[in-house]
């Protein structure tokens, strides 16, 4: 038997209903900030990845599902949606109109992890990017708008959030710290790697002994320029007006190279190792970097799979017809009035002949409110037998 590959999934009963209906109220909450639908392809060149998400990253040097296509094109599975959406905005010039533009998206992300409880190597995010806005306001405007979701859902959470700093203060804090580590023995090998090539990033590292070498290390957010102190003071001030509360985590300095200023992650204690949420930040030098117009960019993304864990399924209305025949001349007459009325509502339709009681329990099974049941009377006196199997009522209507 052929099997799903290690750490992809079907979505099945029940988890389908509540994908579906994740993605209706995340939709509908994003319409309502402005953010469009945009859907870009799920296979990239390699070097976009390369460049945006950064070949310091795990996500690019470890985990690409990464080939050579029949056209000798180096291409590679998207392993999260930000790249692809810059791409197109810059590709299609958006850049150069001006003005904010607002997306949001949603589809499978590819990543070769090593698959885990909440970890999959297909997994499905929704995500939303909001190119033009310098402002601080909207940084908070879509942690707002990601806060509106998880509460929608009543998901347990805590919003980590940090400054990355910019262009002005990154570069001398990144010599203090490399200037700090090279005073360090005993850092593991990937620290050692990362010192060289992103050396933020030991910050994030999982190996106890590094953290607790990391404990007086400077920190970004105390080295951050006057511009970037300001914007990050009035972000937590706005989330105290708002009732948000929040943890300023000094280590958060997330798993992809291109942010820049506020990043942030939500958590959830109600998931196992795997405990974010849903995570984001600022990336304002990523448009330049990959070919457009210099472009201030926020956005942020869900994993759709560690939401479904944590959220029931909608209560199952009944809704719609269910159609059955008592006798074989009622069959073509019910097929076609089904197709009609699908017009304006749910319709499925038995297509055997069955007694009234399996009709009855096959309308059941499939939650439908209606049977509607034709049989030689019926036909010949052009009526149908209906039943609310919500109301427990019963009544004959003309076909008509
Ligand atoms: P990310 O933090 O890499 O950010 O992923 C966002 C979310 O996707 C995570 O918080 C997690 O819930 C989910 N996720 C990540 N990897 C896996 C996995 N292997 N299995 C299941 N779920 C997973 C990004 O992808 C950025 N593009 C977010 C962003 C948008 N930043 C700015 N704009």
């Amino acid at each position: 038997m052929i099997k799903a590959l290690r750490g992809m999934k079907d979505t099945l009963p029940p988890q389908n209903e509540k994908y579906l209906y994740f993605l209706e109220h995340c939709t509908q909450i994003a319409k309502r900030y402005g953010f469009e639908f945009i859907e870009t392809p799920i296979l990239e060149d390699t070097g976009l990845f390369k460049r945006s998400v950064g070949e310091s990253s795990d996500i690019v040097g470890k985990e690409m599902y990464q080939f050579v296509d029949k056209g000798e094109n180096d291409v590679c599975m998207r392993p999260e949606g930000t790249a692809g959406v810059v791409r197109s905005f810059v590709e299609n010039k958006l850049d150069r109109a001006g003005g904010i533009h607002r997306f949001f998206y949603h589809g499978p992300m590819f990543r070769y992890e090593r698959p885990q409880k909440g970890r999959l190597r297909q997994f499905h995010q929704f995500g939303a990017e909001s190119f033009g806005i310098e402002s601080y306001l909207e940084d908070v405007n879509i942690i707002m708008m990601l806060k509106k979701i998880l509460d929608k859902f009543e998901i347990n959470y805590t919003l980590k959030i940090n400054s990355l700093g910019c262009a002005t203060c990154m570069p001398p804090f990144r010599e203090k710290l490399v200037t700090f580590l090279d005073t360090l023995e005993g850092l593991c090998d990937d620290c050692i790697r990362r010192k060289a090539t992103n050396p933020i990033r030991v910050f994030d590292c999982k190996n106890e002994h590094c953290q607790t070498l990391l404990i007086p290390a400077p920190r970004l957010n105390d080295n951050l320029c006057e511009s970037c102190e300001s914007d990050f003071t009035n972000i937590l001030k706005l989330l105290d007006k708002l009732n948000i509360s929040y943890e300023v985590d000094p280590n958060l300095v997330r798993g992809l190279d291109y942010y820049s200023k506020t990043a942030f992650e939500f958590v959830s204690n109600d998931l196992g190792a795997q405990n974010a949420v849903a995570g984001g930040g600022r990336y304002d030098r990523l448009v330049e970097f990959l070919g457009g117009r210099p472009t201030p960019a926020i956005g942020f993304a869900i994993g759709i799979e560690r939401i479904l864990e944590m959220i029931e399924a909608p209560q199952k209305e009944r809704h719609g017809y269910y159609f059955g025949a008592l006798c074989d001349e009622a069959i073509q007459p019910l097929f076609i009035e089904a197709d009609k009325k699908r017009a304006t509502n749910k319709v499925t339709m038995g297509y055997g002949v069955k007694s009234l009681k399996a009709h009855l329990k096959a309308a059941d099974k499939m939650n439908a409110q209606f049977c509607a049941v034709i049989g030689e009377d019926e036909l010949k006196n052009a009526i149908v037998w209906v039943k609310d199997l919500q109301h427990k009522r019963e009544e004959t209507y003309t076909i008509e």
